[in-house]
């Protein structure tokens, strides 16, 4: 990995030269903002081809990937406290509960081993592969809305536990109360891994501080989903970061 260019926090721009990145300068570029009593950090993580694909052929974002995008992947999810994911997305890449390992696992210390998985659904329907217990693995919680119905919920109450079921929202989950819901039990440096409906909404909810985006040095062509989807929204977000390895672009972005 090859430091670009970085931007302080004076707000000052500092070219990277090209600077070799080992893994403790990357996960520093990566760290959280430092964050008082009750605050709440939201950062999203997505991976795009050059000409804006979100998946590759199989509708699935592992075909379009890199191994720098799954190094900071897995580093994204070593710094946060709690991953949210669409149920979309959960079906498509077929989620398992969270795990850390090496080389990031020191970076846990002080807090659970491994990060929290918070499902988004207004459905309420927690797939197989989150509901089932992993061994040496993060917790699972489901945030729905009432939509879901008291049937769908009382499954998840009975298979997630009732600590685990978040219910914020009629029609749809409520991202305000959801990411104060999740605040209030500890998790704050929130980690979104999509898709792309979530995005669209955690975006319109202005709650969405951060991107990470992964551009790989790839055409797809064809119809694909872009990172973001549902109703039309701007949001303006200024770089914060760049980093290249063997053609794949990684960036943050935070909201101006
Ligand atoms: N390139 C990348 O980095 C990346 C990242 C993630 C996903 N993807 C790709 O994106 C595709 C999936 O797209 P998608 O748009 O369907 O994904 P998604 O946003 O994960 O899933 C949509 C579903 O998630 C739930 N949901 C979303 N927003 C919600 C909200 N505000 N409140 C409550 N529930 C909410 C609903 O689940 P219910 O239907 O259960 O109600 C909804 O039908 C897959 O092909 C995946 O591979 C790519």
């Amino acid at each position: 990995m090859r430091l670009l260019l970085s931007h302080d926090d004076l707000g000052r721009w500092s070219p990277g030269r090209g600077g070799v990145m080992d893994s403790e300068a990357l996960a520093l570029a990566y760290a959280y903002p430092q964050l008082c009593a009750e605050q709440t950090w939201v950062r999203a993580n997505f991976v795009s081809t050059l000409d804006g694909a979100a998946t590759g052929a199989d509708g699935r974002s592992g075909s379009i990937n890199t191994g720098a995008d799954r190094e900071v992947f897995a580093l994204l999810r070593a710094l946060s406290d709690v991953v949210l994911v669409g149920a979309g997305t959960a079906r498509a890449e077929r989620y398992k509960r969270a795990t850390v390992r090496a080389p990031w696992t020191y970076l846990r210390q002080g807090r659970p081993a491994h990060p929290s998985t918070a499902l988004f659904s207004r459905s309420g329907a927690v797939p197989p592969e989150l509901s089932q217990a992993r061994e040496d693995s993060g917790e699972v919680m489901l945030v729905t809305c009432q939509q879901a119905g008291a049937a769908a919920i009382n499954l998840a109450r009975d298979t997630l536990g009732e600590q685990n079921v978040i219910v914020q929202g009629q029609a749809t989950v409520d991202m305000a109360a959801a990411v104060g819901s999740l605040a209030a039990r500890g998790l704050r440096r929130i980690l979104c891994e999509g898709g792309p409906h979530l995005m669209g909404d955690l975006t319109a909810s202005g709650h969405l501080d951060e991107l990470c985006l992964t551009i790989t040095p790839t055409l797809v062509a064809g119809d694909h989903p872009r990172i973001t989807a549902g109703t039309a929204v701007t949001a303006n977000l200024k770089p914060q970061l760049l980093i290249e390895s063997e053609g794949t672009i990684l960036g943050r972005w935070a909201r101006t």
